[in-house]
């Protein structure tokens, strides 16, 4: 157990470069007598207010990608150009979780209220086997889904990118990529997170890319705030892609590297996996919590099922009432979670290789049958409770963009190298990351991920497989019109975050930015234990779920980097962007 503890914290330390001690804030008293009665509490990580505007938003993990999405839509782009522009921004200012060698979702919903998902998630090389992160004993060789080249997954995201465009896209693909292959080209100027960021994976990417100066500055120093971080390598790699599409990533000069590059390091991925990669559009999830439609990630994420899972779990509960953070609030809340990540453990996978109960497990009937074991009086024991009983079934550092352009389609992505900086392989003369997402299978029955999560036969390794996935791209409309974009990093935090930054919304009174700057918390089924934010909860509450058996633990560092949008009634945008980070939100 102390070994999961472990991982868990020293994982949420290399993602969450921040600076973690929630900051003083200046609301009104009025809205904190409202949200919280203990005048000691301090509700939000900052005062950060949200940015509005008519006629797009882009809210992201940096300025320099919402920038350049903002002026591809002034350029005439719509939300889906603006989706391509930025996610290859990202992977060149924001290489922690921005990439070209990993994957991830994209949620779209038309200005005529149509809606799309399209799974760009990396899958298991064709060598991949179930047993490949064990020993001859059968036990987890420690790391080795983690860090190097046996960690990659065969990436997605510029086959994603590609097939968003072909369908949706407005404006040519070249001048898509313009803005990343000139931010690689000529250097970006490294903020004060991204120089600690850099200084800190440094040694582990030179230790597995010995012959390659990746990630050094130029003069052995430290990176420092305001130094230009340039990209050859890339900038050459970006140029192939605008030039080629597709093909310039999975075939030619960059598919020679990568697979040289898998050799040198005794990684999986070949030619032959290159060449086979498709993203898949897969029919998107959508439920309903009171009078709003979500629209979500359907499996392989087990965000959507998961998200829709809690809203109606605890739609029942006056929250509103009750208020935020409150003892009982709080207490309905870790209690869905409980059940859901339990769910999530037995049932999850890929729905191309194993049968997804999605239907069952969003079933309001069956939902109403998870409550049975709960009591108000008591926690429930984690170790007591199992995923649930469905008739018929055999058991078997991540970054989110918002967008929402003039006409008013929108775009809600999440996309991840895993673990941050990946799995810290450098493909040599190609200058990207590599993703360690073969951690998210469950490598062995029971045994737990970096972020604690466990997991079963239906998430094994297979061949060609995707991985189970957390993440949580998300839209919500009400009254047939677009509400919200929302979405986060986090891992296994995706999920809670993302409910409980809906929650803020729907049921609490709060702004955006007041939802996304809320102190949050989050429970996972295992390990039975509630981490919460510095402040997150007042001492009423801790006092009173305390004596109910609940075990509570602050966590240092912060939980979810939200980036969202909000429609408000007069049409006028909100961008939402986490003040955990150098995420922002611009507007036009
Ligand atoms: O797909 C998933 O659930 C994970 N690979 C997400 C990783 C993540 O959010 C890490 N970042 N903070």
């Amino acid at each position: 157990m102390q070994k999961i503890l472990l991982t868990f914290s020293i994982l949420h330390f290399a993602f969450y470069i921040s600076t973690a001690t929630a900051q003083q804030v200046n609301e009104t008293k009025g809205f904190y007598q409202f949200l919280t009665d203990d005048p000691n509490q301090k509700p939000f990580f900052s005062d950060k207010k949200g940015v509005f505007a008519s006629n797009g938003m882009v809210a992201s993990a940096h300025p320099e990608a919402s920038r350049v999405g903002v002026e591809i839509l002034k350029a005439g782009g719509n939300a889906t150009d603006a989706t391509v522009a930025v996610q290859f921004a990202l992977a060149v200012v924001h290489p922690s979780a921005g990439n070209i060698g990993g994957g991830g979702f994209f949620v779209y919903r038309t200005a005529q209220g149509q809606n799309y998902t399209l799974d760009f998630r990396e899958k298991a090389p064709l060598k991949g086997n179930k047993d490949m992160y064990l020993d001859a004993q059968g036990n987890v060789v420690a790391g080795l889904s983690m860090t190097g080249h046996l960690a990659s997954g065969v990436p997605g995201s510029v086959d994603g990118m590609a097939e968003a465009h072909k369908k949706f896209g407005k404006l040519p693909w070249e001048t898509l990529l313009q803005p990343a292959v000139d931010l690689a080209e000529k250097g970006h100027i490294l903020t004060e997170k991204e120089a600690r960021g850099l200084n800190m994976v440094k040694p582990t990417v030179q230790k597995v890319n010995p012959n390659t100066p990746y990630f050094a500055k130029p003069d052995g120093q430290d990176w420092k705030a305001g130094d230009v971080f340039v990209q050859t390598d890339l900038a050459n790699i970006l140029r192939l892609i605008q030039k080629k599409g597709r093909k310039g990533f999975y075939k030619g000069q960059t598919a020679k590297l990568l697979v040289a590059e898998m050799q040198r390091g005794k990684g999986l991925i070949s030619k032959k996996d290159l060449r086979q990669y498709h993203s898949t559009w897969r029919e998107p999830l959508v439920g309903t919590y009171k009078n709003f439609k979500i629209i979500t990630m359907p499996p392989v994420s087990s965000g959507g099922v998961a998200l829709l899972q809690l809203m109606k779990l605890v739609e029942p509960y006056p929250l509103k009432r009750w208020g935020w953070n409150t003892d009982s609030t709080v207490q309905v809340m870790i209690e869905a979670e409980r059940r859901v990540y339990a769910d999530r453990a037995k049932f999850l996978g890929d729905p191309d290789f194993v049968k997804v109960p999605v239907q069952e497990l969003t079933d309001p009937n069956y939902l109403k049958e998870r409550w049975r074991s709960f009591d108000f009086a008591k926690a429930t024991d984690s170790k007591a409770l199992q995923g649930g009983t469905i008739a018929g079934y055999e058991s078997t550092e991540t970054t989110h963009f918002s967008i929402v352009d003039k006409e008013g389609n929108a775009s809600s992505v999440t996309t991840t190298l895993n673990g941050g900086y990946g799995s810290k392989v450098v493909v040599a003369g190609a200058g990207f990351l590599m993703n360690n997402e073969m951690d998210d299978f469950s490598i062995k029955p029971g045994v737990p991920n970096m972020f604690g999560l466990i997991g079963n036969k239906a998430n094994a390794i297979a061949p060609g497989k995707r991985m189970l996935s957390s993440m949580t791209p998300t839209i919500i409309e009400q009254n047939g019109k677009l509400h919200s974009v929302v979405g986060t990093p986090g891992g296994s935090t995706i999920i809670t975050s993302v409910f409980q930054t809906v929650l803020n919304v729907l049921e609490h009174g709060m702004s955006l930015q007041q939802a996304v700057n809320a102190l949050k918390f989050h429970h996972q089924w295992l390990p039975d234990k509630t981490v919460f934010e510095t402040n997150g909860f007042s001492e009423n509450t801790i006092k009173k779920l305390q004596s109910r058996g609940y075990i509570l633990e602050v966590q240092k560092n912060t939980i979810g980097r939200m980036d969202c949008i909000l429609v408000q009634p007069d049409g006028t945008l909100e961008g939402g962007s986490d003040p955990r980070g150098d995420d922002t939100s611009v507007g036009h």
